[in-house]
């Protein structure tokens, strides 16, 4: 199982005082020596931690970079500029704490209607990125239809959000909850490998629930974020990704 630490909670801090430090590319760096694999972040529209210098000065490391982006024009042309190794689409809000859902593929239609996901501007986006050679992953639910139009999309990967069951595996006494959701995490993954797609996972992951996610047949990559930071101003960085890293095998 790979990991992929999202640095954006270190740029929010140094947003918080508008100051150079802390450094997302020094945390980045202490993160790949502790064994993630990626690192990620989220260029927001409305900048408010990870900044457009950030992105170019992370590409520069020698480590894979997964860019998260909402499907804009504007952040189209900075990806294509940079050309991260892979762009996760996510969608985006302003007033959100952080990405509180996966994105819509088919949001006109019940019916699944292929030649009109596939003419959409998030399809143009798509197929942009992809001649470039970036590899395209869609953050999005675990629900069937937006597998299937992930499909039709001829998305590389998708991401599956796991905030749901992360949220319900917080809160003591929601077993039954946190199973289901699981479970829906399962067979999401199960059916997007089945027809082509390849799968990574994350949201809300920490050392505890993540162990269970990690065990789904077919995952590729989990991008963890927050717990990761949070356990670091305790033992470090470096430390704390390599007990990820321990917890997801
Ligand atoms: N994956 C996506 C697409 C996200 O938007 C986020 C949050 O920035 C994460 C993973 C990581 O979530 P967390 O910080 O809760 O680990």
């Amino acid at each position: 199982m790979k990991l992929g630490v999202n640095i954006d909670h270190i740029a929010t801090l140094r947003e918080a005082r508008q100051e150079s430090f802390p450094n997302p590319v020094a945390v980045a760096k202490e993160a790949i020596a502790g064994g993630a694999e990626g690192i990620v972040c989220h260029l927001r529209e409305d900048r408010r931690h990870i900044q457009d210098d950030d992105v170019i000065r992370l590409r520069r490391l020698p480590t894979r970079l997964d860019l998260e982006m909402a499907a804009t024009e504007e952040m189209l042309r900075i990806a294509l500029k940079i050309k991260p190794d892979m762009v996760t689409l996510v969608p985006e809000k302003r007033q959100e704490i952080t990405t509180e859902g996966g994105l819509n593929l088919n949001p006109k239609s019940e019916k699944l209607n292929p030649k009109q996901i596939r003419n959409s501007k998030l399809g143009k986006i798509i197929n942009k990125l992809q001649d470039k050679g970036i590899i395209v992953s869609l953050f999005i639910d675990p629900d069937h239809k937006q597998v299937e139009a992930a499909a039709v999309l001829t998305a590389d990967f998708i991401e599956l959000h796991t905030g749901r069951y992360a949220r319900a595996s917080y809160i003591k006494g929601k077993t039954l909850t946190v199973k289901k959701e699981l479970e829906k995490v399962g067979v999401a993954a199960q059916q997007a490998r089945l027809i082509g797609l390849r799968v990574n996972a994350g949201h809300g992951l920490d050392y505890h629930n993540v162990k269970a996610i990690a065990a789904i047949p077919g995952m590729e990559e989990l991008n963890i974020g927050f717990s990761i930071i949070a356990r670091s101003l305790f033992v470090g960085i470096k430390k704390a990704v390599a007990e990820m890293k321990e917890a997801v095998q």
